[in-house]
């Protein structure tokens, strides 16, 4: 799992303020919070004090408090109240925890994970990733949206999404048996965003959708696109002329062997709030289709050469995503698997208030794979 970069970690009306919420992200425990200003904070979820769950505090005015035995800790992570010293005695400086920079764009909370100083920190993906997002829902889209866990390591998740070639073997309604042709296609990458575009006969539709594509209907064009800031897909799927839908998922690598898609689904036909059942159960029946082969998928991480897999023309987005993977690993923003599980100690990701100032933490950070190391595997 890679650290420096941003991760969705969930949707944005779903924090209410005055409640904080746990969300795991990479293997470690964090505590969201909305401040009376609607501003969102996240904190590393253990308490410096004695391992309480941040998450399972209360928040008092702007801040967390821990259930254990009261300490309370702002949105920037300082230790603002320790109950057992009383008001006099000043507040030691290590009584501080990580605090990660946040955003909200499309209805998301987005978190940094990562310690880089707001100059070097990636951007969010521009609006151009997403023009059809229309914050009142009065844009021509109608949108859905949802979770889906997978049960299955991040980086095999977003190789499937990635992968034209699975869709006739895997999906009931992608793909046509009779021309399961890839043809190779060129995969456009600006270092941080991968995009690749093909067009497939597609199997008739079933239900509602065959009011409006019918088996004669010319190829589907579908683009994929994705985005390491919030390793997100942006699979767009265009069944007829003028008709348009596309999937919008974020993957969150909750640890090394669960990834978690929080998706949203927009679509310029249907349109009509009476539909939405029906588009939902759709996407989920895709996933579940997904997650049916990807469980048993040996080994269970995508492995570090590409030639311990055999990959063809039609592998070459896939390619391209290990590819950006393995950049972050060469600068050393990899965490070590066999590290994070080697016992019971707690260890934390590191924040850009911890690079700015090393000295006078609690806990230790996480331990990533150096960079040397990276590249001379
Ligand atoms: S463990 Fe959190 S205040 Fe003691
Ligand atoms: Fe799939």
């Amino acid at each position: 799992m890679i650290v420096n970069t941003w991760y969705i970690a969930g949707f944005a009306d779903e924090l209410v303020a005055g409640t904080p919420k746990a969300v795991r992200m990479l293997g470690h425990d964090f505590v969201l919070f909305r401040d009376s200003a609607g501003k969102v904070h996240c904190l590393s979820d253990v308490c410096i004090h004695r391992g309480g769950s941040l998450c399972r505090g209360k928040q008092v005015d702007n801040s967390v408090m821990c259930p254990y035995h009261g300490w309370r800790f702002d949105g920037a992570g300082a230790c603002v109240d320790i109950p057992s010293i009383g008001k006099d005695i000043p507040i030691p400086k290590r009584a501080r925890i990580d605090s990660y920079p946040v955003a909200e764009q499309w209805g998301w909370i987005w978190v940094f994970l990562g310690d880089l100083p707001e100059a070097e920190r990636p951007a969010l993906p521009g609006m151009d990733f997403m023009p059809e997002w229309d914050a009142n829902g009065a844009g021509a889209y109608r949108f859905t949206r949802g979770t889906f866990l997978f049960d299955v390591n991040w980086m095999r998740a977003i190789d499937n999404v990635l992968d034209p070639a699975h869709p006739f073997h895997v999906h009931s309604e992608f793909g046509h048996v009779e021309d399961q042709r890839i043809k190779g296609y060129p995969v456009e990458d600006d270092g941080v965003k991968t995009l690749s575009r093909h067009s497939f006969k597609s199997t008739p539709k079933q239900g509602n959708w065959r009011q409006v594509m019918n088996d004669d209907r010319p190829p589907t064009k579908n683009s994929l696109q994705f985005h390491m800031s919030g390793l997100i897909l942006r699979n767009d799927i265009h069944p007829n002329p003028g008709m348009h839908h596309f999937v919008f998922s974020a993957y969150l690598p909750i640890d090394q062997n669960k990834t978690l898609n929080i998706w949203m689904h927009g679509r310029n036909f249907f349109t009509e709030p009476k539909y939405d059942a029906d588009t939902i159960k759709r996407t989920l029946v895709v996933f579940e289709e997904d997650t049916r082969v990807l469980q048993y998928v040996k080994p269970a991480q995508s492995p570090r050469r590409l030639t311990h897999e055999l990959f063809l023309e039609a592998d070459a987005h896939i390619a391209a995503f290990r590819r950006q993977v393995r950049a972050f690993e060469e600068k050393g923003w990899m965490l070590d698997p066999r590290a994070a599980s080697f016992n019971d100690e707690v260890r934390v990701i590191p924040s850009p208030s911890r690079r700015a100032d090393p000295k006078n933490w609690v806990l230790d950070p996480a331990i990533t794979k150096p960079a040397r190391i990276a590249a001379a595997e």
